[in-house]
């Protein structure tokens, strides 16, 4: 996949950036840099081309999802993960993936779907990618989701459903709400920087 690396000094560990409809590798790298200034960023980019517009996986319509392609999609970034933490020498361990939008939509089903990819997520306006995850535990996994109380892509209760789905199975989950729509705001970024440096494997 199309990707940049931004290595870390004595990096305590890497952020993988999942950009929104229409964004790219670069995208999420203001927000990386407002979140750590001593982790690696990797940023991606989505290899679906919606009319001009990159993503990461097909939709049939805004909100509803090519469930196949949802699937192949998640298992291409996760096996682009794997070979890129070899790569660049990083350990999925202290990964953590960052994903706003169309990307927090993948980074969700890749936490929900796939063993060991990352020890947690940080997901800013994301919906429920899928309802039939596999069988997975995840404890032990970190999530953070922000969302927007009149967000109009994602109902309240569909952030609520997700965060349901990840306690579940185990993970250790927290909602940040903001009183605002889909875009992502400076004190959702500054929660999200404070909750990242709590984390232990990494602090
Ligand atoms: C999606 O298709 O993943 C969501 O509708 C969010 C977006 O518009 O990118």
């Amino acid at each position: 996949m199309e990707h940049i690396f931004y290595p870390a000094e004595n990096a305590k560990g890497t952020l993988i950036l999942l950009h929104g409809t229409g964004g790219d590798e670069h995208s999420l790298l203001p927000v990386a840099r407002e979140l750590s200034n001593d982790m690696n960023f990797l940023g991606v980019r989505g290899n679906v081309n919606e009319n001009g517009a990159n993503r990461f996986f097909k939709r049939i319509a805004e909100g509803v999802f090519d469930m196949e392609d949802l699937r192949y999609r998640t298992t291409e970034l996760a096996e682009f993960i794997k070979t890129a933490s070899e790569k660049y020498n990083f350990s999925l361990e202290t990964t953590f993936l960052l994903g706003y939008s169309n990307g927090a939509n993948i980074a969700a089903n890749a936490m929900l779907g796939v063993q060991n990819i990352a020890i947690g997520a940080i997901l800013l306006h994301a919906m429920v990618p899928s309802r039939d995850s596999a069988d997975l535990s995840l404890a032990g996994k970190h999530i953070f989701m922000s969302a927007g109380t009149f967000d109009p892509l994602v109902p309240k209760f569909e952030t609520e459903e997700l965060y349901q789905i990840f306690k579940e199975k185990g993970a250790s989950a927290t909602i940040n709400w903001e009183q605002n729509d889909h875009r992502i705001t400076h004190s959702e970024l500054a929660a999200a920087k404070k909750w990242l440096a709590n984390i232990q494997v990494i602090s």
